[in-house]
């Protein structure tokens, strides 16, 4: 007689309130199909007033977070899972809440040695208490130019701009304060952008190969979620040596952020060799022109297999 484990049952967590909401959705839904062809008993929920009575009364197995955006990675979704004594696929609400701050991630970064861009945190209200002009001018003077101007909070490149002219400083701001009451300010790095996917499926941490992304303009939210607006070379076309420092960089995030399961940190190489850290995200994009989706296939992976094994993996199995 054979006996085999029961499937066990997972919920995703898919959509919420963000800007990311519709790509939430999409992400979801992909990893709901890739684990259901592996023969997981999964359904997905959207973060709404029916999802606490509805978690009570399923008590999956684990809770697996495909939220973009503020409460899916801010730490707030993760912390009502675990208040409700259900597992959660991924990083913990500390960490989340710790990576998901683009100043205090850099921070952190920095101190675990990892070279980040210099930058400046410029909340709304103190930018007109000072005066915009008195700030701004202060802000070229010591990061030159070209800089970066981006939500303290956020993603998708949402209310980010490449500021190449002082003139263009104010109106990049505005677009910013859209999006989040901080923005920060950070010296652009000119060069070879890449993300590093991080799986742990139970042995410890690896990294996947790193995707190179090349657009014509801005790698802004259009060029992401429209197949044809970027291209990407997995692996990335970075020397051996170089392709071994972004998966050190990754994986050292990874591991000084206290991120489990999977993450996913965007790196640019500069025309020196620096591998500069941008940021690290607990809940990257699963959408079919997502990254960490095409590294893991790169890697020979079957995404089905993949997530089964990082359900099994947070399940102790
Ligand atoms: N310092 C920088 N120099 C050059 N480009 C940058 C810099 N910071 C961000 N970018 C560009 O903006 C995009 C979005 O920035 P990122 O910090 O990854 O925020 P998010 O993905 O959360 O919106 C990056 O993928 C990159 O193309
Ligand atoms: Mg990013």
């Amino acid at each position: 007689m054979s006996t085999t484990a029961p499937s066990p049952r997972v919920v995703v967590l898919a959509g919420g309130l963000s800007h990311e909401r519709d790509v939430s959705l999409r992400s979801g839904r992909r990893v709901a199909d890739a684990l259901r062809s592996v023969g997981v008993d999964v359904s997905v929920h959207d973060v709404d007033a029916d999802l606490v009575p509805a978690l009570v009364q399923l008590q999956p197995d684990l809770v697996w977070p495909l939220l973009h955006g503020t409460s899916g990675e801010d730490g707030s979704v993760r912390d009502v899972v675990q208040m409700l004594g259900l597992r959660l696929l991924g990083s913990g609400p500390r960490e989340s809440r710790i990576a998901w701050s683009k100043p205090i991630a850099k921070t952190v970064a920095a101190r675990a040695g990892l070279a980040t861009p210099d930058f400046v945190t410029l909340p709304q209200s103190l930018f007109r208490e000072l005066g915009a002009r008195h700030v701004l001018d202060a802000i070229v003077r010591m990061l030159g130019l070209p800089v970066v101007v981006k939500p303290s909070r956020g993603g998708s490149a949402l209310g980010v701009t490449l500021v190449a002219s002082a003139d263009d400083l104010p109106q990049a701001m505005v677009d910013c304060f859209a999006y989040s009451d901080t923005a920060l300010v950070e010296r652009a790095v000119l060069g070879t952008e890449v993300a590093v996917s991080v799986v742990d499926t139970g042995d410890g941490p690896f990294a996947l190969p790193a995707v190179e992304i090349v657009t014509e303009g801005p790698y802004d939210f259009d060029a992401r979620y429209n197949p044809g607006r970027t291209e990407y070379f997995t692996p990335a076309r970075l020397s051996q040596a170089m392709t071994a420092s972004v998966a050190e960089l990754a994986l050292a995030a990874h591991e000084a952020f206290g991120l489990e399961a999977l993450s996913r940190t965007d790196v640019i190489v500069d025309a020196d060799g620096t591998p500069w850290f941008l940021e690290v995200n607990v809940a990257p994009g699963m959408t079919e022109t997502s990254l960490l989706p095409q590294a893991a296939e790169a890697a020979g992976l079957s995404l089905g297999t993949l997530y089964r094994s990082l359900v099994e993996a947070s399940l102790g199995r």
